[in-house]
C-alpha cells in the first residue's frame, strides 16, 4: 500500500511510525516530511498549506491513501481536491474544518447543538467587546476567531488586561485578518484534557485521553507554546467521563455537522476543561494533537491504518470497531529552540546520545546540512516518548531521553505529567 502523509512536524513523525508499523510494506511518501520521517519513507519538498501543488503530486504518485497531518492543508482545503478527482484522503472538508479554523463557527456550533462550552460574545468593535468584559468580569478570556498559529488566546486576569488584548486584536491587527473578530469568552476553571476520535461522520471511536502542557515553563507558568509534552492515559478520563464526552461533545456536534451539509470524516479533537459541573469544550481542532499524538500512538496495539484506509474510502468505520491499547503508560518531552516560542533559533548543530529503553525520538523542527550534519530548523526541535509500566518511570525515562538530545540552547520541561505523576502517588498511598 502506497501511503502519502502531509507534513513536517513530530506529530507526522508519529504517524509515519505508526502506519508503517501497521503495514511493514507499507510504500510513505511524506510532503514535505523531516530527517525523522526519511528514515521510514521518501521525502519530497512541498507546503502543506499549497492544496494545488499537493494535487498535482498526488496525481503523479497515485497514493492508495493520504493522510494530513497540519489544519494549514486542511483549511486550504485539500481534501476537497482530493475528493473531487477521486483520491481516497483522511480528513475534513474545509467547510467541516471550520471547526477549528474559525472559533466564532466553532461557537455557534456548540450552541445550536447544546454542547457545553464556555459563554461567549462575537465582536468586531472594540468598544462593545469592552463591554462585554466588563458584563462578564474577570478572569476573561479573549480569543481571535481565525487561525493564529496558537497565539491567539489571551486569558485575561484583570479588565485592563482584557482592553489591552481587544485593542491588540482589533485595532493593532497582531493576528492580520485571524483577529478581525474576537469572542468575549467566561473563564473556565478546572483541569484540561484532550480527548481525540475517529469519526466517519456519524460513528465515533475515541482514543485514550491524553494531557497536553502548552506553558513554556515547570509547575505550568510563563508564555503559551504549541505545546511542550503530553502523557497518556489521564486517569481523571475515566470509561465513564469519555462515554460522557462521547454522548455529550461528539455526537451532537458531529450531528449539527451533518446537519449543516458539511459532515466532519477524519480525526476530530475536543480541548476539553474538567470543571465541577462536567467536561466543557475549550475548542475543536481538525486534526491530531501535536505533541499528544506522540504519546498516544506509541501505545496503540491495534491498527491506525485499516481505520484511517476505511474513512478516507468512504467504507465508514468498520461497526462496533474498538482500538487496543498497551496497558502501559507513555510520557513525551519536547526539545524547543533557543529563543522559542518567541524567535526560535535555527541551524544549531544536534547531537543524540544513546536513548533509554523504550524511548522513541520523533524529530520536528530538524534539517540537515549540506555536510550532513543534523541541525535545528523550528521551534519544537523533537518529542521524547517513553513508554513503561509504571507513570513514574515513563516520566523519568521521558526527561532522561530529552537530555540526551544536546544543541546550544536547548530547553525543555522536567515535569511534563506533573499532576497525573501526584494522583499516582496519592493513589499508591491510599
Ligand atoms: P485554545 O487555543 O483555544 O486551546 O486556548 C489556549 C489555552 O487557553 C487553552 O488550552 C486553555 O488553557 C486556555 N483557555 C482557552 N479558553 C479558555 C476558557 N474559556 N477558560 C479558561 N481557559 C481557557
Ligand atoms: N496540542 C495542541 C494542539 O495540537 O493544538
Amino acid at each position: 500500500m502506497k501511503v502519502l502523509l502531509v507534513g513536517s512536524g513530530g506529530r507526522e513523525h508519529a504517524l509515519a511510525w505508526k502506519l508503517t508499523r501497521d503495514d511493514e510494506s507499507l510504500e510513505l511518501i511524506a510532503a514535505p516530511g523531516n530527517p525523522g520521517i526519511a528514515a521510514l519513507g521518501r521525502c519530497v519538498k512541498a507546503d502543506p498549506a499549497d492544496a494545488a501543488a499537493l494535487l498535482q503530486l498526488a496525481l503523479a504518485e497515485k497514493p492508495d491513501l493520504t493522510v494530513v497531518g497540519p489544519e494549514a492543508a486542511l483549511a486550504a482545503g485539500i481534501v476537497d481536491r482530493f475528493r473531487q478527482a477521486s483520491l481516497p484522503i483522511f480528513g475534513p472538508t474545509r467547510a467541516a474544518a471550520e471547526i477549528e479554523t474559525s472559533k466564532a463557527f466553532a461557537k455557534d456550533l456548540m450552541i445550536a447543538a447544546g454542547v457545553p462550552t464556555a459563554h461567549a460574545v462575537r465582536h468586531t468593535d472594540p468598544t462593545a467587546a469592552r463591554r462585554s468584559v466588563r458584563e462578564l468580569g474577570a478572569p476573561v478570556v479573549i480569543k481571535a476567531s481565525g487561525l493564529a498559529a496558537g497565539k491567539g488566546v489571551v486569558v485575561c486576569g484583570s479588565i485592563e488586561e482584557a482592553d489591552q488584548a481587544i485593542d491588540s486584536m482589533l485595532l493593532e491587527s497582531i493576528h492580520g485578518a485571524a483577529g478581525s473578530e474576537i469572542l468575549v469568552e467566561e473563564f473556565m476553571q478546572g483541569e484540561e484534557i484532550s480527548l481525540l476520535a475517529l469519526t466517519d461522520g456519524t460513528a465515533v471511536v475515541p482514543l485514550l485521553a491524553a494531557q497536553d502542557h502548552k506553558r513554556l515553563l515547570e509547575g505550568d507558568a510563563g508564555p503559551n507554546t504549541g505545546g511542550m509534552g503530553a502523557y497518556a492515559p489521564v486517569s481523571i478520563a475515566d470509561a465513564a467521563l469519555i462515554d460522557r464526552v462521547v454522548g455529550e461533545v461528539f455526537t451532537p456536534t458531529l450531528s449539527a455537522l451533518r446537519d449543516r451539509r458539511s459532515p466532519f470524516t477524519g480525526l476530530l479533537y475536543a480541548g476539553l476543561m474538567i470543571t465541577e459541573d462536567g467536561p466543557r469544550v475549550v475548542e475543536f481542532n481538525c486534526r491530531f494533537g501535536d505533541p499528544e499524538t506522540q504519546a498516544l500512538l506509541p501505545l496503540l496495539r491495534s491498527s491506525l491504518l485499516e481505520p484511517m484506509n476505511a474513512v478516507a474510502r468512504g467504507d465508514g468505520l468498520p461497526p462496533a470497531l474498538e482500538l487496543q491499547w498497551r496497558n502501559a503508560f507513555a510520557v513525551t518531552t519536547v526539545v524547543a529552540a533557543a529563543g522559542y516560542p518567541e524567535t526560535p533559533r535555527k541551524g544549531d548543530l544536534i547531537e543524540i546520545g544513546d536513548l533509554p529503553d523504550e524511548t522513541l525520538l520523533f524529530h520536528a523542527g530538524t534539517t540537515v546540512t549540506p555536510s550532513g550534519q543534523l541541525a535545528t530548523a523550528g521551534g519544537r526541535v523533537g518529542a521524547i516518548t517513553a513508554v513503561a509500566d509504571t507513570f513514574a518511570e515513563a516520566c523519568r525515562r521521558s526527561a532522561e531521553g530529552a537530555e540526551r538530545v544536546r544543541f546550544a540552547g536547548r530547553h525543555f520541561r522536567t515535569d511534563i505529567g506533573w499532576r497525573e505523576l501526584h494522583r499516582h502517588a496519592r493513589a499508591a498511598r491510599d
